[in-house]
């Protein structure tokens, strides 16, 4: 059966390519979007996209996933610091979870040096802009299907 996987993008990433493009570079969500179905086509997975810019909405993206999904790659964006309630619903559901960022967290404002979820994440990849997206699919996807 083919791997199927979620992506989820947090907050105010419906703004890539117009946001601060300093940090966040110049490509749009719905490019990165395509390079990601690009790669999937290559690793032969599925994937589904859900963006939101409320917490709430994206608990219920995560809680969805249960039985149809094999794993998530998830942005979490501002959440990454505050959500005790995201980090909750990924370690509820169980799946292997891969966390990203465009920016290098780490390099930043001290207030962006702690992420919430990570914990609960298998691995998180920071400061590829785009490219953390590509590469954390495929880790994910490599970690899955080891593990089938
Ligand atoms: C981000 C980093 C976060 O600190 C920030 O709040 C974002 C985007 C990133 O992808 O670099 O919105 O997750």
């Amino acid at each position: 059966m083919t791997i199927k996987l979620m992506i989820l993008h947090g907050p105010n990433l419906n703004l890539l390519g117009k946001r601060e493009p300093s940090i966040y570079g110049s490509q749009t969500i719905e490019d990165i979007n395509a390079s990601m179905i690009e790669l999937a086509a290559d690793l032969g997975c599925d994937l589904d996209f859900f963006q939101s810019n409320c917490e709430g909405e994206l608990i219920n993206a995560i809680h969805g996933t249960v039985s149809e999904y094999r794993g998530i790659l998830i942005n979490p964006a501002a959440y990454t610091h505050t959500s005790i309630a995201i980090r909750d619903a990924l370690s509820a559901v169980g799946l292997p979870v891969v966390e990203v960022h465009l920016s290098n967290i780490h390099g930043r404002e001290p207030f962006r040096h702690t992420s919430i979820v990570a914990p609960v994440a298998i691995g998180q990849i920071s400061g590829f802009g785009g490219d953390s997206y590509l590469l954390g699919l495929r880790a994910l996807h490599k970690y899955v299907s080891n593990s089938l």
